[in-house]
């Protein structure tokens, strides 16, 4: 156990999946840190991931990244901001746009216009889809997934949805803010994250309840899309690393060599429990989905030391199942309205 450098951290967003993961990790690694919760408890955002350890050291403030008196009166007590709030869903943002600009672009605004007045480190959590796809390269072994172009932080931004160019953006202004008002931060882009206390909404979560909920999975177009899957928990002690060792103004890209396509984790999951890996529905494809995502990760392992600890992704999948099957009182009354909402775009094939 080391002592953190910060000892009042905001983390926006952190009642959501990946936001309620940073906490806990902190919380239970680093016990001289404060911790403030900024969340809008949206209904991506769970009071229920952070319950356990609301008290003295863990604070939960319901609140808009984007209301700049609020986000004042955190900022003022902290020395840091750790930024992970945003609106995540590459679907949703097809379908309406307005809450990705608001949250993502203004919000982003709101928090580094506050980290430069009362002069915070802030990193700044985003996404590997801010570069837009790589080809798909059927002519390698295993079509690619491993081999091949993967993003770098030289990687030009090319990106694709609402979503990834609401990222992007605000990627941009954290970057420009350090260039023009020397602000104390850096950037994370990090690859597909899967875990417990995700919303299931989500890839993995969807065919999870799905299957427990007797209904079934569905994969978009011919699921040759590829995703390089880091666990949550990897994902929460890279931004560890580099809130407290990185170089301030770099980007950082975390992943965790865990490329497979769509199709393959589906089968897996569907044979995981137990159900013929050819049991699901084809559905239509995401407009504009992105082909194939791929980090290299030599920055962070090289510069800062950091190793990823989940590299078995069979048997991480394995536990998100198990947490999926055990904890259905977190996800079974929202069940119906998602599914619901896939059913006005999504057309069985
Ligand atoms: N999910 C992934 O695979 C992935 C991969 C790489 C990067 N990221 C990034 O990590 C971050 C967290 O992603 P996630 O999957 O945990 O998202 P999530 O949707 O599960 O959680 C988002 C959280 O932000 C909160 N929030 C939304 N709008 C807000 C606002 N205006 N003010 C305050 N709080 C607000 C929500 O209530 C929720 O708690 C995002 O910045 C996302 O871009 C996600």
């Amino acid at each position: 156990m080391t002592e953190s450098p910060y000892k009042n951290i905001v983390v926006t967003g952190g009642a959501g999946f990946i936001g309620s993961n940073f906490v806990h990790y902190v919380y239970n690694n680093f016990p001289d840190v404060h911790i403030t919760v900024l969340d809008k408890l949206t209904y991506a955002g769970n009071k229920a991931n952070i319950a356990s350890i609301l008290g003295d050291r863990v604070e939960l403030v319901v609140g808009d990244i984007a209301d700049a008196d609020i986000v004042d009166q955190v900022a003022a007590k902290a020395d840091a901001i750790v930024h992970y709030a945003a609106e995540s869903h590459n679907d949703n943002s097809l379908k309406s746009q307005d809450e990705f600009i608001q949250t993502n672009f203004i919000g982003t605004y709101t928090l580094i216009q506050a980290a430069r007045k009362y002069d915070l480190r802030f990193h700044h959590v985003s996404t590997d889809e801010v570069y837009g796809d790589l080809p798909y390269r059927e002519d390698l072994p295993g079509h690619g997934e491993g081999e091949g172009e993967k993003f770098t932080d030289k990687t030009p931004y090319n990106p694709s949805s609402p979503y990834s160019s609401t990222k992007a953006a605000s990627d941009l202004i954290v970057r420009a803010w350090v260039r023009s008002f020397g602000l104390k931060a850096t950037i994370s882009n990090c690859s597909n994250n899967y875990g417990p206390y995700q919303h299931i909404e989500k890839f993995i979560p969807r065919q999870i309840t799905n299957i427990l909920s007797g209904i079934k999975p569905k994969l978009y177009g011919d699921g040759k899309n590829v995703r390089d899957w880091i666990h949550t928990e990897d994902h929460s002690s890279g931004v560890w690393t580099i809130l407290t060792k990185g170089k301030l103004g770099e980007t950082y890209l975390i992943g965790a060599d865990g490329e497979k396509n769509n199709k393959e984790v589906l089968e897996q999951i569907l044979t995981e429990m137990g159900q013929a890996s050819d049991a699901y529905d084809r559905v239509t494809d995401r407009a504009g989905h992105d082909l194939r995502y791929a980090i290299d990760n030599t920055k962070l392992r090289t510069e800062l030391g950091w190793e990823p600890k989940h590299t078995d992704f069979e048997s991480g999948l394995k536990a998100t199942i198990d947490w999926y099957r055990e904890n259905e009182d977190w996800w079974k009354a929202e069940k119906e309205a998602v599914e619901a909402k896939y059913a006005e775009t999504q057309k069985v094939l």
